[in-house]
């Protein structure tokens, strides 16, 4: 039996559940047309917070955009349905990254959904255990490197030029391009917006960014924010050895380097460090103060918004890339201990009333 629908896939690919997946919401703005056999986990349409305790700290209207609610918990889900619908479409059969966790993590799911194989390269001991552990469930190859994340990824770059297996790192443009919609949802959502800030890693979002906005006529100024141990666009250096909480953004070569600087520099913007300390006690309030939970990279975003203040921007939108749950460690390493009891009442309210 077969069903025709009037432009392409089936209603579940297209919003049974509220919002279509991201492709085919954003299909007039992506490279893709509906018939592409598109490989969808219903990504995107992430919701936008407005921070009530943040604005008022800084002085401006605050907003998260929660990307760690995408399927994967990150927002590598937005352009890692692109790269693997396009691979896909090239009759690929296999994926590959380098990646610090995350887009492991994204690039397994999708690879799992399309029924491609999936192999991802990882820095040894150096990657959050929630990212880890969705990489194996989803049946990925997880290759475990003595090195660090820009190694990896240089690696990556020479056996996808010898075998025909599909590089889904942002270097890939079907990841950028997907990366954008981002921008597109913010607009949609604030109309105007002054600036936004953001955690810089591979800067592959902060360039995504920046093409989205563009395409849609706007241009905040771009608040990139790096880890102090890992801050090669903020020294203007490669750095060797990068250290850092944040093991997302733990990287000491960005691939997009020059776009983020043409970005930067475009918008006005800039791009500045956060220590550790000052990312884990952004971290922290993020969580008590607006009961949102990110991961530590994430929170490299408002942590330099609350170190260096919104400039006179008045509205200001702040990225929270990955979800909080994807580090487990972190989090409890940063918290208060749980409370013993025994199970009778006195011992109840003598734990509960304090
Ligand atoms: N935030 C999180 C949670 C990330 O996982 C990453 C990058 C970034 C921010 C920085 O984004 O690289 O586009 O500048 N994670 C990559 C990974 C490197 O492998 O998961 P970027």
């Amino acid at each position: 039996m077969s069903t025709s629908y009037p432009s392409g896939p089936p209603c579940a690919q297209r919003g049974g559940h509220g919002h279509p997946g991201l492709i085919h919401r954003f299909l007039d703005r992506l490279p893709f047309e509906a018939d592409d056999p598109i490989v969808t986990l219903m990504e995107g349409s992430t919701p936008l917070v407005h921070a009530q305790w943040l604005s008022e700290r800084v002085g401006a209207q605050v907003y998260l955009k929660i990307e760690g609610a995408n399927p994967t918990g990150s927002f590598k889900d937005r352009g890692m349905c692109c790269a693997v619908t396009q691979a896909v479409k090239e009759g690929s059969e296999a994926v590959i990254c380098a990646s610090t966790g995350n887009t492991a993590a994204s690039a397994a799911a999708y690879a799992a959904r399309a029924g491609l194989r999936g192999a991802v390269i990882v820095p040894d001991g150096k990657i959050a255990t929630g990212k880890l552990a969705q990489a194996l469930m989803h049946g990925a190859r997880v290759i475990a490197l003595r090195g660090n994340f820009d190694e990896a990824l240089e690696l990556v770059r020479e056996l996808t030029d010898k075998h025909p297996i599909a590089l889904v790192n942002s270097v890939n443009p079907y990841r950028i391009a997907g990366q954008k919609t981002a921008g597109f949802e913010l607009v949609e959502e604030l109309g105007q917006i002054d600036a936004l800030c953001i955690p810089v890693g591979n800067a592959g979002n902060i360039t995504a960014y920046w093409e989205g906005f563009q395409e849609a006529g706007v241009a905040p100024r771009l608040f990139g924010f790096q880890a102090a141990g890992a801050a090669p666009l903020v020294s203007g250096l490669r750095v060797e050895k990068p250290e850092t909480v944040a093991s997302a953004i733990r990287i000491g070569n960005p691939a997009r380097w020059e776009e983020a600087m043409t970005a930067m520099t475009q918008s006005n913007g800039r791009i500045s460090a956060v220590t550790d300390e000052e990312i884990l006690d952004a971290y922290r309030l993020l969580a008590a103060m607006e009961g949102v939970f990110c991961e530590p990279a994430s929170a490299a975003s408002v942590a330099g918004l609350l170190k260096f203040g919104a400039d006179g921007a008045e509205t200001v939108a702040c990225v929270l890339t990955g979800h909080g749950l994807k580090d487990p460690q972190t989090a409890l390493e940063q918290t208060g201990s749980v409370l013993p009891c025994e199970p009778n009442l006195s011992a109840v309210e003598k734990a509960v009333l304090g």
